[in-house]
């Protein structure tokens, strides 16, 4: 199962303190279900061509998510005094990316994805997801009055200040976990620990309720 229960919980609680989360929602849908979704194509070796596309680019996606679920599991995000319960949804979250990090890589392999097409796929997923995350941080940073202005570079900024103090992962980091994607034999299972991972829900309070 992807994520569903707590991707709800966790927008019950941006909605409730007031965060528009329905236009980044529109957006992930238009990204996930037009862009990535299956199309009708009229042969069977295009829908293969578009089937391993989607694969590899699914899989450079979930690598991504796969830094971000390790580095949310791995830092001490207590000394921020992050709020207990989204820090708690967060990680959860971020163990099952962990957890299912070589699904759509495996798969892409399987179906025969080249070297040249998964490491480009990877580049293109960073740089995807990237430009997502500056699109779901446009509504936060437009709402928060200590900041001087409200524009995408206000973002960018934030983003890396955030990195540099160690609020979310640094440029290095993230650049750290792209050039492995481009070794010929690399697996996601580099990035990250599955044991930590499948440890995690033990211990997360909002796991055991959902149990
Ligand atoms: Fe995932």
């Amino acid at each position: 199962m992807h994520a569903r229960a707590h991707d709800e919980v966790l927008g019950d609680l941006f909605r409730a303190r007031g965060y528009d989360t329905a236009a980044m929602v529109a957006v992930a849908e238009r990204v996930f279900r037009e862009m990535l979704g299956p199309r009708n194509l009229p042969t069977a070796a295009a829908r293969h061509k578009h089937l391993v596309a989607r694969l590899a680019l699914i899989g450079g996606i979930e690598t991504f998510t796969a830094l971000l679920g390790d580095w949310v599991l791995s830092t001490p995000l207590e000394k921020f005094e992050a709020d207990p319960v989204v820090l708690d949804l967060f990680r959860w979250h971020g163990a099952e990316e962990v957890e299912h990090r070589m699904v759509a890589h495996d798969v892409a392999e399987y179906f025969g994805v080249s070297y040249p097409q998964r490491a480009a796929s990877v580049v293109v997923a960073y740089v995807g997801v990237l430009l997502l995350i500056a699109r779901a941080g446009h509504d936060p940073v437009r709402r928060d009055p200590d900041l001087p202005d409200h524009s995408y570079a206000r973002i960018w900024f934030e983003f890396l200040r955030s990195g540099h103090r160690g609020t979310l992962p640094s440029v290095r980091r993230i650049g750290w976990s792209a050039l492995p994607g481009l070794h010929p034999r690399f697996t996601p299972e580099w990035l990250g620990s599955t044991a930590q991972a499948v440890a995690y829900p033990a211990k997360s309070p909002a796991a055991r309720a959902a149990g």
